[in-house]
């Protein structure tokens, strides 16, 4: 008797188009390295029922608040919402060598003071990961390592041992003995991640996955991992500067808006406990620069807006945008041109946030005009000027959220000039710059700031 052959599909995991054998580039919708392995055959039995369900009104339910771990790192802590959920599946994607490792052992030592920890190595050895604990400071000896990464033996070893976390290092090098496809193959990264958050709800055990990402800055795989779990936290900065940023981009127990600032130092990742300081190394009273008070979640931060204008025979002219939104950036130059008569048709004109800091909120429309119309004019502010307002395409300056906080972090780092939008200000009470100018329009900033220079 011949040996039954197992049969394969595949289907994409982008548009579900069915193929049957495995190829890297979709036919249904060209996304590359999306099939995945699909069991093939007959639909299995349906299961018989048991009891029919019955639903329970909301009001009925007990009010529970997720149990909270709080891993002791205040930065990672303030991104996840107060701590990791008991039972809950966060992944934490970065480039390599950004510092994913060393955050996940970092919070691991803290957490094992009161919790069974565990470290699930996959792309380093049990020695590698002790020649790591050995720079931090932090009390690593409790935990577990365990190098392993066949993803059965993990589930079993995770079952056996009950963790109440357990860190994977990464997704990418677990393999599955069910499928054929390799480690870190969608497939594979697809059946793991599903097989782990069965686990953490099941069986309790908080897990914090850690996946590589692609130089396109995508997860390894295909958005479907990003769905499946409950928190994913991004971990981002450059090779060039030792502060990192952590971001969640989903978070099923807490705010994405949220931003933790860490850095990199001789025994690991330290929190920066005031990042306006980082980011205004470079401020001054500097052609091209204006300092916009951010909000970043809980938090009010000073960065830096910096504009570079200069002449060009390019048609058309560059305008490259770092840090700040490039549709905005254009709309501010025509707004700039339209009402306040700046001519930029034949400059170039580079705007970027010093530090590799964001400033994507509207709210940063009025520094960015006054960045390019400082870069333009050779003139510098006055010193210690911050600006904050949304331009519309009228040139009116329209009010944004958070007033008082924003005037409130300016007055902390030693600002005297604030211009805002024509609202009420912050109540008497919060702490602001001693002059304050609301502006009604660009054109009315602009003379505010240049009054001197004008003519
Ligand atoms: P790592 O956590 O291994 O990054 P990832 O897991 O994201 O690939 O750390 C990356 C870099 O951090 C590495 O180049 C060494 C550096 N590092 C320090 O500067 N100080 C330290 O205390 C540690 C542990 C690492
Ligand atoms: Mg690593």
């Amino acid at each position: 008797m011949p040996a039954t052959r197992v049969r394969r599909a595949y289907s994409c995991g982008a548009c579900g188009q069915q193929a049957p054998r495995w190829v890297g580039r979709c036919a249904g919708c060209g996304e590359w390295g999306t099939l995945v392995e699909e069991p093939f055959g007959s639909p299995p039995a349906r299961p018989s029922l048991g009891p029919v369900p019955t639903p329970v009104r909301l009001a009925d339910l007990a009010d529970v608040r997720p149990e909270r771990l709080p891993t002791g790192l205040a930065e990672l802590d303030r991104v996840l919402g107060g701590g990791l959920v008991a039972g809950s599946l966060v992944l934490l994607g970065g480039e390599p060598g950004i510092g994913k490792s060393t955050l996940v052992l970092q919070a691991l030592a803290r957490l094992s003071a009161g919790h069974k920890v565990m470290l699930v190595t996959g792309e380093e050895s049990p020695a590698q990961v002790r020649g790591r604990a050995e720079r931090l400071d932090e009390p690593c000896d409790a935990i577990e390592v365990l190098a392993e990464t066949r993803l059965e033996a993990v589930l079993a070893a995770i079952e056996a041992h009950r963790p109440a976390v357990c860190a994977i290092d990464s997704v990418q090098t677990l393999r599955s003995g069910l499928l054929e496809a390799v480690p870190g193959s969608v497939a594979q990264v697809r059946q793991s991640t599903a097989e782990l958050v069965r686990l953490a709800k099941e069986g309790g055990t908080t897990i914090l996955l850690v996946g590589q990402v692609t130089k396109d800055g995508g997860l390894a795989g295909p958005r479907t991992l990003e769905h499946m779990v409950d928190c994913v936290l991004s971990f981002e900065g450059d090779d060039l500067r030792a502060h990192r940023v952590l971001r969640a981009t989903k978070n099923r127990f807490g705010s994405t808006n949220e931003t933790g600032l860490l850095e990199m130092g001789a025994a690991g990742l330290a929190s920066v406990d005031d990042p306006s300081r980082l980011y205004l190394a470079e401020a001054g009273e500097r052609v091209g620069s204006c300092v916009f008070p951010a909000i970043e979640g809980s938090r009010a931060l000073l960065v830096e807006v910096q504009a570079l204008v200069g002449p060009t025979e390019l048609v058309p002219p560059r305008r490259v945008a770092g840090g700040v939104d490039r549709t905005r950036l254009a709309q501010i130059i025509a707004v700039l041109g339209r009402h306040a008569g700046l001519r930029l048709g034949d400059r170039d004109v580079f705007v970027s946030v010093a530090g590799g800091a964001r400033a994507v909120d509207p709210a940063a429309d009025l520094a960015i005009a006054l960045a390019i119309a400082s870069g333009h004019r050779g003139h510098p502010l006055p010193a210690g000027t911050v600006a904050f307002g949304e331009l519309g395409l009228t040139g009116a300056v329209r009010p944004v959220g958070h007033t008082a906080r924003r005037l409130a972090a300016a007055a902390a780092h030693g600002m005297q000039m604030a211009l805002t939008p024509p609202e009420p200000e912050g109540s008497a009470s919060t702490p602001a710059p001693s002059a304050i100018r609301a502006v009604p329009g660009v054109g009315e900033a602009l003379d505010a700031v240049f009054a001197r220079t004008r003519g």
